[in-house]
């Protein structure tokens, strides 16, 4: 990696503001539903605890907009960090000012604290250099580990490296590296899978993928706008009309590269998205007109399956269908269990594609699975990171 990482510069003694991206999915009582992301910046904790750091570190939990919503605090996830850490974390109420400031100056050598939820202070998402000031006061470094804020031009992410000397954690090394990787030199024939229901989201990755890929996959709510494309009626399957003249211009770009597009032969339909919802499976140029598509269907399954066993690289966003609904659930399930067997490159990436192969017990099974969502979006669209672009040059 062209990149300084926290290896590069010495910790031993020193405070060391390090923002990591925290932001993990709690049900309605605070409890940590998929502590994943927690766990991906153990290594570079940890590695700083044992180099003697004073270890002050910080994250954004979902998006209350400048505003202290107590849902949204750091508590849980310091309660968290603590256990997997087996140290006590300290948990701070605020993130910047007096309380902080004297907490910190009583830190050890190998202590660790976590401020509150950064996005409680208007400065961080408006990128206010008097907040990033502050926050940068606190720190002798600054250590970025937050690759899934990392496409945020924030206070924490960026705007804090304008006071401090700026190096990557060992997370952000290690997705930067792997993700470079499938841009780079990816062993061929190379395949990407793309769900999840928003084809907008989609179309940078696709524009940017598409001379890099020998295929692509095509599955959940994304598969009705390319369906539609096709001429296909899709029933009450949420399109993005807007977004069909890029899609038809995608797949006649693919087409001129010898790039195959592939898309559902069979769907599971329904009339709501709901879990006591009647379902069936139809040819996907049979969709009924009040039915919407749910999940791609068993030969669909089949079909995608014999393409990846073929495959020496596989990427996948976005799940087949709406797959926290068990009844959706099986043409994902299907494609992690494959993907899992794969003697190949296997790279995941997005929250919900994430959390669905860490649910089914596969991530392990995986080469990577990106703590980004939007940040892996865009990384694999080509473009430059903005809390990747701060970090120091070797
Ligand atoms: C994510 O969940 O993708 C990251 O934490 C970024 O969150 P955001 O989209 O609210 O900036």
């Amino acid at each position: 990696m062209q990149k300084k990482t926290v290896r590069d510069v010495d910790v031993g003694g020193k405070r060391v503001l390090v923002r990591v991206d925290f932001n993990v999915p709690m049900d309605q009582s605070g409890k940590i539903e998929d502590d994943s992301r927690i766990r991906a910046c153990l290594p570079t904790i940890t590695y700083l605890v044992d180099h003697s750091a004073r270890v002050i570190i910080c994250s954004h939990l979902g998006r209350p907009h400048g505003r202290v919503d107590d849902r949204l605090r750091m508590g849980p996830v310091a309660r968290r960090l603590s256990e997997l850490l087996k140290k006590p974390v300290e948990s701070l109420q605020k993130v910047t000012g007096s309380v902080v400031e004297q907490a910190v100056s009583g830190m050890k050598d190998g202590d660790v604290i976590l401020l509150e939820n950064l996005r409680f202070c208007p400065g961080e998402e408006e990128n206010n250099p008097g907040f990033a000031r502050d926050l940068s006061r606190l720190a002798d470094i600054f250590v970025n580990d937050a690759f899934g804020a990392s496409h945020r031009a924030h206070a924490s992410t960026v705007g804090v490296a304008g006071y401090l000397p700026c190096v990557a954690g060992l997370l952000m090394e290690k997705e930067i590296e792997q993700l470079s990787k499938l841009l780079e030199d990816p062993a061929r024939p190379f395949a990407i899978i793309l769900g999840g229901a928003k084809v907008g989201e989609k179309m940078g990755i696709l524009e940017y993928i598409i001379p890099k890929v020998d295929l692509v996959l095509i599955g959940g709510g994304v598969a009705a706008t390319f369906l539609k494309s096709r001429g296909h009626n899709v029933g009450v399957s949420a399109v993005e009309p807007d977004k069909m003249e890029l899609v038809e211009t995608i797949q006649q770009k693919a087409g001129s590269r010898g790039v195959r597009v592939l898309l559902p032969e069979d769907v599971v339909v329904a009339e709501k998205l709901e879990p006591d919802a009647a379902f069936l499976v139809v040819s996907a140029d049979r969709i009924p007109a009040d039915k919407r598509i749910a999940d791609i269907g068993p030969l669909t399954v089949a079909l995608y399956t014999k393409e990846l066993k073929q495959c020496r690289t596989v990427a996948w966003n976005g799940p087949m269908g709406a797959f926290e609904i068990p009844q959706f659930s099986d043409g994902t399930k299907s494609l992690a269990a494959v993907l899992a067997g794969l003697s190949a490159t296997t790279v995941i990436g997005g929250g919900s594609t994430a959390e669905a192969v860490t649910q089914l017990g596969l991530a392990g099974k995986m080469t990577h699975v990106s703590t980004g969502g939007g940040a892996f979006l865009q990384f694999l669209s080509g473009k430059t990171l903005p809390g990747v672009a701060v970090l120091a040059d070797m």
